[in-house]
């Protein structure tokens, strides 16, 4: 009976005689180093600290989580130097990445399907590179929110800037900085569900690498410019 099944499942059907599976490896590709990896998480680490501490002074109903920080006093202080590391570990993607988050032609056509992206139909998309526009609009909206989270931090930073604005300035850059927060609070919602919405791109950021199959799905053109560069280079090799 075993052998009988074997024998059908062995048969050729729907496979010329010389095709086979030649390496059950599955493509892989570095999308982000060690350092960049490290990077990403201070900053997000950072930006998580930074709404905790900053929705406790949000709202009296909030003031509990100051209890994460070592009481009201501590929180008070450590929040505007968790922005300091912020911000230069930010500067430190920013660096890294602007360039490839520049606005594209192909981004427009594949923004204006975003009903394809939605219902899964990629073979209707235009091919894109390392980012699409949803990736690189939430890059700029960080980038600006956080630029705004940084200037009204300092008009309001009172143990070490007290008298470089006025009163009434003071007032608009408090709110002016809550609301960048918030503003901060729902680009990062978005980035994390997109994250984890789009199968396989945690590892990105976890393992630094994403698998072919995934890059050919959501980012051809960067797949291509990898598979130009490696034509004559020995799989792993310099
Ligand atoms: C739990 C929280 C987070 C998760 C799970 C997460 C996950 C990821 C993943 C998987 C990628 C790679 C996406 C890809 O290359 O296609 C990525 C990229 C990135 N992340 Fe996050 N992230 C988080 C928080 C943050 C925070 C708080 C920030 C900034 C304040 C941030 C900024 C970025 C930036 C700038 C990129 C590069 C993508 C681009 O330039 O558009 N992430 N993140």
């Amino acid at each position: 009976m075993m052998a009988a099944q074997l024998n059908t499942e062995n048969k050729r059907v729907h496979s010329a005689s010389g095709d086979e599976l030649v390496s059950r490896k599955p493509v892989l590709l570095m999308r982000y180093r060690g350092f960049t990896r490290c990077n990403h998480w201070l900053t997000a680490l950072c930006m998580f600290a930074l709404l905790l501490s900053g929705f406790a002074f949000f709202h009296p109903s909030l003031f509990w989580l100051t209890n994460l920080f070592g009481g009201g006093q501590l929180t008070r202080w450590i929040h505007p130097w968790i922005g300091v590391v912020l911000v230069i570990s930010f500067l430190g993607m920013f660096l890294q990445m602007w360039r490839l988050n520049l606005l594209r032609r192909e981004d427009i056509e594949w923004g204006k399907k975003i009903g394809d992206v939605i219902q899964g139909k990629e073979g209707n998309l235009p091919e894109v590179g390392k980012y699409n526009i949803g990736q690189k609009l939430v890059f700029w909206a960080m980038s600006l929110l956080i630029l705004l989270l940084v200037i009204t931090g300092i008009m309001i930073w009172e143990e070490h800037f007290s008298g470089l604005v006025s009163i009434p300035v003071q007032r608009i850059a408090v709110v002016a900085h809550a609301l960048a927060a918030l503003g901060c609070f729902f680009v990062v919602l978005a980035h994390v569900y997109a994250a984890i919405w789009t199968r396989g791109t945690i590892r990105a950021m976890t393992r630094g690498t994403v698998t072919g199959g995934w890059a050919f799905r959501h980012h051809r053109k960067w797949l291509r410019e990898l598979a130009r560069r490696d034509v004559g280079r020995e799989p792993g090799g310099k």
